[in-house]
């Protein structure tokens, strides 16, 4: 994981007026439009970037993306800009432009961490908006508002309240994947990489964990505690089966195949790990296996393949379209301009702050 800025913050309270964001335009003059010509001098500045990628972007693509790439640095700078980017991001965006990478709990705790006046979001809508939860006074940017999540947009903020009134004094779980109105009415948020300990934290027999059934039901799987769990799917994660693994099992002997916990039971149990993004990569880069299969989105493989050495990645091709939105010209177009802003209504964005920051202070 790369990390350009570091500091932790001890105070939590923020003015409330800050919270709905200061119109970003008004602060910050627009940037003039760089040239966007590959010139020996953009060639020359992005080399070292280029490296990082040259496993799985041939040199033919380089000339497209590096002016982006050199035009993005030069405007972090100009703006005291960070980005965030997921795991999901694509090669150029993770390796190229991003000042730090994660999985969702990873990236909530870097937000947390920023001391960078602009957080770009390189993710989707869900991800930009707990940046801004943890960031009130901070301008927090999403290159595509319209980068959504199937898990994000299948339950709302009444959805939760009526399952409060159905089961009343049963702790309730929001996925970070869920639109702050949903972290506002929950007790606590969880991330693929912590969800077990968040339902065992509460010492009840039965809990609420939503909108995720297939989290769900592999949590489940591993603990005593009673889920109750919504009926939201990750529409990339679901298309995988179990056949499809099989069949990959039987045209490549001796291949580990990891899966995200939102794939379904089954796929889960013919693997031979799950984990969150990030323990994902954990695993190629401890365990070295000589042939893996990643369950998960496209881009990671691509990501973690660049990076790695004497690993085979096969690679099942199940693309995000809504991470697939971020690309490099919005990026560099959300720096230019400082759009597009993402607020949150202060009272419900203390509400969701508290539900994300009980996860953070779990550990
Ligand atoms: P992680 O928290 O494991 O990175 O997952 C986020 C996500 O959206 C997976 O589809
Ligand atoms: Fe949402 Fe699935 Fe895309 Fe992750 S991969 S952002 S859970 S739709």
């Amino acid at each position: 994981m790369r990390v350009s800025s570091e500091v932790c913050k001890d105070e939590r309270s923020f003015p409330a007026e800050l919270l709905g964001g200061v119109a970003a335009a008004t602060r910050f003059p627009i940037l003039p439009m760089p040239s966007l010509a590959f010139t020996p001098e953009v060639e020359a500045a992005t080399a070292h970037l280029y490296e990082r990628v040259a496993k799985v972007m041939p040199a033919i693509e380089w000339p497209f993306h590096a002016p982006y790439v050199k035009a993005i640095n030069d405007a972090k700078r100009e703006r005291n800009a960070v980005i965030l980017a997921h795991n999901y991001q694509t090669p150029e965006i993770y390796h190229c432009v991003a000042d730090c990478v994660g999985d969702s709990l990873q990236l909530a705790k870097l937000a947390a961490a920023s001391d960078a006046d602009i957080i770009v979001q390189g993710g989707v809508h869900f991800m930009a908006e707990t940046s801004k939860l943890l960031n009130p006074e901070k301008i927090v940017l999403t290159p595509d508002v319209e980068a959504g999540c199937s898990l994000a947009e299948s339950i709302a903020g009444a959805d939760v309240r009526a399952l409060r009134a159905e089961y009343p004094g049963v702790p309730i779980i929001a996925y970070v994947n869920t639109s702050a109105e949903v972290k506002a009415e929950a007790d606590i948020c969880c991330t693929s990489s912590n969800a077990l300990r968040v339902v065992e934290s509460f010492g009840a027999g039965k809990v609420i964990m939503l909108p995720d059934r297939y989290l769900a039901a592999n949590v489940a799987a591993q603990t005593k505690v009673t889920i109750i769990a919504w009926r939201g799917a990750c529409e990339v994660h679901e298309r995988f089966t179990a056949q499809e693994i099989l069949d990959y099992r039987a045209d490549h002997p001796g291949l580990k195949v990891i899966a995200h916990p939102e794939c379904p039971r089954e796929v889960v149990d013919v693997s031979d790990f799950s984990g969150s993004t990030a323990a994902m990569i954990d695993y190629v880069r401890t365990k070295k296996p000589a042939r893996v299969l990643l369950v998960t989105e496209c881009s990671m493989a691509d990501n973690v393949a660049a990076e790695t050495t004497g690993t085979q990645f096969v690679r099942p091709c199940n693309f995000c379209p809504h991470m697939k939105r971020i690309t490099l010209p919005k990026i560099l177009d959300s720096l230019i301009h400082v759009r597009e802003e993402v607020t949150v209504d202060p009272i419900l964005a203390a509400r969701a702050r508290a539900s994300v920051q009980r996860m953070i202070d779990l550990g």
